[in-house]
């Protein structure tokens, strides 16, 4: 389901007097709990009405009678496959293409134009990003287009891993088609027109990411709280609006765990309502949102 999707089907649950499905405290205690264990997401007991409404659907499906009984599901022989639809219909998946303009032109201005001329002077130089929770692909295609931009041919030594817990956002993602109404309101023109072209799809007008920016990424499904089979360092680490579904340990052990898989200098950026106050040890602010590595 995208997005759009499970907001309306959450809203339409809240709007709801009769329920369809018996969703008892203790339902929602146990689905919320293996949330938990399973991605580090928190939800408190005002997310109720919203996770009634996201998996309202796969009830459906499933031709299941209650919640009860959905529990019982999952911890059945079958639970393991049904796990991932699970969790693909309660994740919170928000996003957009530039989304936090200002990180995108630090980018721009700071971070890629002395990595343009050493690339030209060493041509081995690789430079890698990890885009960690990158839903449906908008931000990693934002950091490829601004990274094209400026590199332009210097770009093919640049590596963008796009990674999430989601197979249904990955798989999005991939196909790196969009509306078309969405992008024109968020991509900046000269990048829609250099970066993207105009496909139907269900009769519909929608953008496609071009071949050459599709190139410099690489999406994984990957969850944060498991292990990080990556080898090598990144220069860059997005990890946005991500942290802030997660309890404050999960927060500090990831903060840790990013400063251990940047190279020094390496930058963090993290959403605006998130922040490592348990980690000034080993990040130097450099901005809003910002983080250096303190080598
Ligand atoms: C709100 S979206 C943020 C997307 C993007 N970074 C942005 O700022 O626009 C959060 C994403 O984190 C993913 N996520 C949640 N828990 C995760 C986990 N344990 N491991 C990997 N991804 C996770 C969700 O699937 C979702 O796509």
């Amino acid at each position: 389901m995208s997005a759009a999707l499970k907001s309306r089907a959450s809203k339409k649950a809240l709007t709801t007097k009769t329920r369809e499905f018996e969703w008892r405290d203790q339902d929602y205690k146990f689905l919320a709990k293996l949330l938990h264990e399973k991605t580090g997401i928190v939800l408190n007991e005002n997310k109720k009405e919203m996770m009634y409404g996201r998996l309202v659907r796969r009830l459906r499906l499933l031709n299941i009678k209650s919640f009860g009984e959905y529990c019982t599901f999952l911890q059945g022989p079958s639970g393991g496959e049904e796990l991932d639809f699970t969790l693909n219909s309660i994740t919170t998946n928000t996003t957009s293409f530039f989304r936090e303009m200002h990180h995108f032109d630090y980018l721009r201005d700071t971070i890629l134009p002395p990595i343009g001329n050493h690339i030209n002077q060493n041509p081995q130089h690789n430079f890698r990003i990890w885009s960690a929770g990158c839903s449906s692909g908008q931000e990693p295609y934002s950091i490829a287009m601004v990274m094209k931009n400026i590199l332009g041919s210097a770009a093919r030594n640049c590596k963008i891993l796009a990674t999430d817990l989601d197979s249904n956002m990955l798989q999005h993602g991939k196909a790196g088609r969009f509306d078309m109404e969405i992008c024109k309101e968020t991509i900046p023109r000269s990048y829609l027109a250099s970066y993207t072209k105009k496909v139907r799809e269900a009769g519909k007008e929608m953008i496609e990411i071009r071949d050459d920016i599709k190139k410099l990424i690489t999406f994984k499904q990957l969850n944060l709280l498991h292990d990080w089979p990556m080898t090598g360092k990144f220069d860059v680490i997005f990890c946005r609006n991500v942290m802030i579904y997660f309890d404050q340990e999960t927060q500090n052990m990831l903060a840790h765990r990013y400063a251990q898989y940047l190279k020094p200098n390496g930058i963090l950026f993290i959403g605006h309502s998130e922040s490592l106050l348990k980690a000034t040890d080993i990040y130097k602010c450099e901005g809003k949102t910002i983080y250096k590595v303190v080598s």
